[in-house]
């Protein structure tokens, strides 16, 4: 008997089977199909609400050991990138595979800035958004509205159409991201500036008064560029899953990249940010942080950035995050936040509860007091989230489009309803009273 294989009994029915153990010890849910009690049973399904414990895909993008709290992207360690390397490298190393040589990467900033430009008429479009509407929407209706301004996007299999659209999306999402943000603050959208970085750029769309030309402070850009490095790509999280999921029907990939805005706009994924600060700002002092505790213990509410799906150690992105902080304080002034965000993380990490279920800060644990103390307003803590993550969504997109072994999404359900019944006539159904929970569940 092979050695990588899984012998399965069948206690139903007393039959034996083997099942290829693959790389990566892993098991093909479509292998559970042949264990059937009769000719006509459909077979064997594995059941896994949320996925937590089913490969989706294979991919060469980015790996987390969560228990060692490691990140790279394509081998690289998250900590060397954002130490020695700058985002736009960083999104092509994502996107190609390779960090570039500095021919190939003039090439690509270069490629990257002729596309920051948007469509006067997508600057009309936003300008219909109400004067308080929240940023992440924007940004969201907005990247969906660039399907119907590239029609070509659509040929999803000819690389060079995936490499514009890749090119394209990582190019404007700054520039949509501002517009939003300066929409929300009534003042008048500001063209890109490309002698600018990508990130200096960014801060010049969203900051710039009357100044002829803007002059982004260089310690903020920098800091703002290992923000982005830190978010590029977080492998198969909500939003890649939406990228991927969406992508499977073969839309083009604004339409997908939009579903990734949704995904990522949740409390529970690239909102968190913005909860974490304002539980901290509820908090107010570190002397009601037991309190806060307290409930969380209880079950009454979340610690806010803090717990992940992979990482059951330190988030390595954390921990740069809380390390910048002190130097992105030297120029903004220190965020008062940050006192009690160490005190919470110090008091947690002693704490029993925390131990066991093995709850560490995520990365948006220290990014929105950074971002705060930066000037951001807290509802565009998640759009900076979405513009680096564009790089991820593309190359998980364009894997999933170049994988043979990739079909439309389509998981399957166990149906827990009602068996076959028959329409009774308006009159004749049961009155509302005793009909009155089951509506309600089903809302
Ligand atoms: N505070 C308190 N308890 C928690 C937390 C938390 N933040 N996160 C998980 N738990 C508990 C949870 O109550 C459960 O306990 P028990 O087993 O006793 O019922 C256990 O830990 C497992 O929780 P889970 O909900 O099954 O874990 P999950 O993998 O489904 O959820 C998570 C992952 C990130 C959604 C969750 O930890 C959470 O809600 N955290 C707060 C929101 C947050 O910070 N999100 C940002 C994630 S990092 C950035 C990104 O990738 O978007």
């Amino acid at each position: 008997m092979a050695n990588n294989t899984l012998s399965v009994t069948d206690n139903r029915t007393g039959k034996k089977y083997e099942l290829p153990i693959e790389e990566g010890d892993v098991i093909r849910a479509a292998d559970l199909r042949q264990i059937k009690v009769g000719k006509d049973d459909f077979g064997l399904m594995s059941y896994d609400p949320a996925f937590t414990n089913t490969a989706s895909c294979r991919s060469r993008i980015t790996f987390i050991d969560g228990d060692k709290g490691i990140l790279r992207y394509r081998g690289y360690p998250i900590e060397e990138l954002a130490e020695k390397s700058n985002y736009l490298e960083v999104a092509y190393l994502i996107v190609k595979g390779e960090l570039p040589d500095r021919e190939h990467y003039e090439r690509w900033e270069n490629n990257i800035k002729i596309h920051t430009m948007v469509h006067e008429n997508i600057k009309k479009f936003m300008e219909g958004y109400r004067y308080d509407a929240h940023p992440m929407g924007m940004l969201l209706g907005t990247v969906g509205a660039l399907s119907t301004f590239y029609p070509d996007a659509n040929d999803i299999h000819d690389l060079e159409s995936r490499r514009l659209q890749t090119r394209r999306l990582i190019g404007k999402m700054p520039t949509l991201a501002a517009f939003a943000y300066r929409h929300t603050k009534g003042l008048p959208y500001v063209y890109p500036d490309n002698d600018l970085s990508y990130t200096g750029n960014l801060l010049s769309m969203l900051f710039k008064m009357t100044e002829l030309k803007y002059k982004p402070d260089p310690v903020l850009e920098r800091a703002l560029d290992v923000l982005f490095i830190l978010h590029a790509d977080h492998e198969q999280n909500c939003s890649a899953n939406a990228m991927r999921a969406v992508g499977s029907s073969q839309p083009d990939p604004y339409a997908c990249a939009a579903a990734a805005v949704a995904a990522l706009y949740g409390p529970l994924h690239g909102g968190a940010n913005e909860a974490a600060i304002r539980m901290l700002m509820e908090i107010g002092s570190v002397s009601n942080i037991p309190a806060l505790l307290r409930k969380v213990k209880e079950g009454e509410r979340r610690l806010m950035g803090f717990g992940h799906r992979v990482y059951k150690n330190y988030d390595p992105r954390a921990k740069i995050l809380k390390e910048m902080a002190a130097q992105v304080f030297e120029v903004t002034g220190r965020n008062p936040l940050i006192d009690i965000a160490i005190e919470l993380e110090r008091i947690a990490l002693q704490d029993e509860y925390f131990i066991s279920h093995k709850l560490y800060p995520n990365v948006d644990f220290y990014s929105g007091i950074i971002y705060q103390a930066m000037g951001f307003p807290m509802t565009m803590f998640p759009v900076l989230f979405a513009i680096p993550r564009t790089s991820g969504w593309m190359a998980q997109w364009a894997e999933m489009v170049r994988d043979s072994e990739q079909k439309i999404a389509r998981p399957r359900q166990i149906y827990v309803g009602e068996p076959i019944r028959h329409y009774s006539e308006l009159a004749s159904r049961p009155k509302p009273t005793q009909r009155e929970d089951a509506v309600s569940e089903a809302i």
